[in-house]
């Protein structure tokens, strides 16, 4: 069928095959849009077909909005605590904490008037257990997978590392923000399949962060995170200690995820129309599950509140605010702590993002209001009525929000041995409408391109040349933002000239410190400095947009060891 993706693929890889050989930069770039079959301007074909036009008769769709809100309360990710320790494996003498994670089918409960429905977790729900981690304390864990032999959700077997001579059910966990040795970071082709597991090695020689794990199993690693392989990673550190932030039953865990479902109460993972290439291009669920519950409720005192936030969709990002106006103050990015708290009433995340959040309720006491994505309700806040008579009002609103967090040295671009530059592009078969997106042209299977050498700084310049928000994420390191700003994408595509056409504008202030993952704002250059530090040896980064990642938005790159000279 000459408009397969497979077609499109090869057809695409001879084209581009010039300028992937090739030190790909700008200029190459220009000349390789200029003869790519790309459609400027175009936008996606959100797709979410029902099963039917295949041979499996249509299940009814599950109707959000006839659902009982905030009925159910919001699970918290139960910490989990390593009872067992291992010989560190290689510090001879050092027993450090041991986990043991299998990752199973399991029923949780998504609704109190829904049945149980099916997924996939590291424990009994998603999210998953929380792991908790300290710094300086290096931790083992034992990833297992004992899922059942196939899977639930529509494979595409066209998909780069998704081929029918694999087994189709893999699994490689990643700890998302973790600097860890490359055999620890869950490279996508390092797969484990149903009945083999991994014991991987955090060092955890880095700052207090938000950090989550999500499989990232090549070619299928969307239909995993989906099916409920997510959780949180949480690292904490003396300084963050010294700051006395909520703790406990005051420190929520809160995993916002998007999802279809249907009547039944089962998961559902739409498709393309052609069922030999299911993949869609992006999926936006109807329904919004906080901690995996549909509107749930959490009861609150009237009192300081940390909410460790994560954006774990697949590709929907949020606009999240407050139903009342209330303000909020956000203290820490994806690496952990800001300089200082950002006051905001509303807070955009794309996915892999996290907020470390104070709410501060105490001037609501008695209460309701939502959270909610722009003007639709996520989940409900009940604040109690009385304050502990103990403790007078004015003694809880003094354990309030800390003015000054940590430093955070901005770092110089002088100190930048070199500036890579980026294509971030989509391609759309002007028939058959089906999109590959790549980062530079390049495909997974090309060449690896990007080598920094260990103990360097790189900025990476992101030239984003379509209508969608990419957010990019690096494995193994942290990074700030150094700007954003827009260009010509019309000259560039048609005309092979680049031009700006607008200011460059400094990171938000809530994205004024350590980042993992950074949005690529559409018709956009976007750059980041980032300092390799930690390990030698092959890791990925892509964009986080997980049906993006799995066709082909997503290359490796390889630390090196620093050159003699120097
Ligand atoms: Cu959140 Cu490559 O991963
Ligand atoms: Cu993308």
């Amino acid at each position: 069928m000459d408009s397969s993706r497979r077609t499109l693929l090869l057809r695409g890889a001879k084209l581009m095959a010039t300028a992937a050989a090739s030190q790909t930069g700008l200029l190459e770039n220009l000349s390789l849009l200029a003869q790519s079959p790309a459609m400027p301007g175009m936008q996606h074909t959100q797709t979410a077909t029902s099963p039917a036009g295949s041979s499996v008769p249509s299940r009814p769709w599950l109707h959000p909005e006839r659902l009982a809100r905030f009925v159910d309360p919001l699970p918290i990710p139960q910490p989990l605590a390593a009872r067992e320790t291992r010989p560190h494996p290689h510090q001879t003498g050092v027993q450090i904490p041991f986990h043991r994670i299998a990752m199973r089918r399991v029923e949780t409960r998504i609704h109190r008037d829904l049945p149980p429905c099916r997924i996939w977790s590291y424990g009994n729900s998603a999210p998953g257990p929380t792991i908790e981690a300290r710094k300086g304390q290096p931790t083992l864990i034992e990833w297992a997978n004992k899922l059942p032999a196939q899977h639930f959700l529509p494979i595409d077997h066209t998909l780069c590392g998704a081929g029918r001579d694999i087994p189709a059910v893999r699994t490689a966990v990643h700890v998302h923000g973790a600097c860890v040795p490359p055999e620890s970071d869950g490279y996508p082709e390092d797969w484990q399949t149903a009945g083999q597991s991994l014991t991987a090695l955090y060092p955890m020689q880095q700052d207090a962060a938000t950090l989550w794990y999500h499989d990232h199993a090549m070619g299928i690693e969307r239909l995993n995170q989906y099916a409920g392989l997510y959780g949180f990673f949480l690292i904490r550190d003396e300084q963050e200690d010294a700051l006395n932030l909520p703790r406990g039953k005051y420190e929520i865990p809160l995993a916002i995820a998007d999802r279809f479902f249907y009547a039944d109460g089962q998961l559902h993972y739409p498709e393309s129309p052609d069922p030999e290439a299911p993949w869609i291009s992006e999926i936006y669920g109807d329904v919004i599950l906080a901690n995996g519950v549909i509107f749930p409720f959490l009861n609150v005192e009237p009192r300081l509140y940390r909410i460790r936030l994560l954006n774990a969709s697949n590709s929907r990002a949020y606009r999240f605010t407050l139903s009342n106006g209330h303000a909020f103050h956000q203290i820490g990015t994806d690496q952990g702590l800001l300089p200082a708290p950002v006051e905001l009433r509303e807070l955009m995340l794309s996915p892999a993002e996290r907020a470390d959040l104070l709410i501060d309720f105490s001037t609501l006491a008695g209460t309701e209001f939502t959270l909610q994505d722009e003007v639709r309700a996520i989940m409900q806040f009940r604040v109690s009525g009385a304050t502990d008579p103990e403790k007078p009002q004015s003694a809880v609103k003094s354990s309030g929000v800390p003015a000054f967090l940590r430093k955070v040295d901005p770092i110089p671009e002088s100190a930048a041995v070199r500036t890579r530059t980026f294509t971030l592009d989509e391609y759309m078969h002007p028939k058959s409408h089906v999109m590959l997106m790549l980062l530079n042209g390049q495909y997974w299977h090309d060449p690896v391109t990007e080598k920094p050498e260990l103990g360097s700084t790189e900025i990476w310049s992101f030239i984003n040349t379509t209508q969608d928000i990419h957010p990019i994420h690096l494995h193994l390191v942290r990074f700030q933002i150094l700007d954003r700003r827009p260009f010509d994408v019309d000259d560039f595509l048609n005309y092979k000239k680049f031009e700006f056409n607008g200011d460059a504008a400094p990171p938000e202030p809530n994205e004024r410190g350590w980042k993992d993952t950074v949005k690529a704002h559409p018709e956009t250059v976007t750059r980041i400095i980032v300092p390799f530090e930690g390990y030698t040896g092959r890791y990925v980064w892509h964009c986080h947009l997980l049906e993006h990642a799995a066709n082909e938005m997503m290359r490796p790159f390889e630390v090196v060891a620093p050159s003699k000279q120097a």
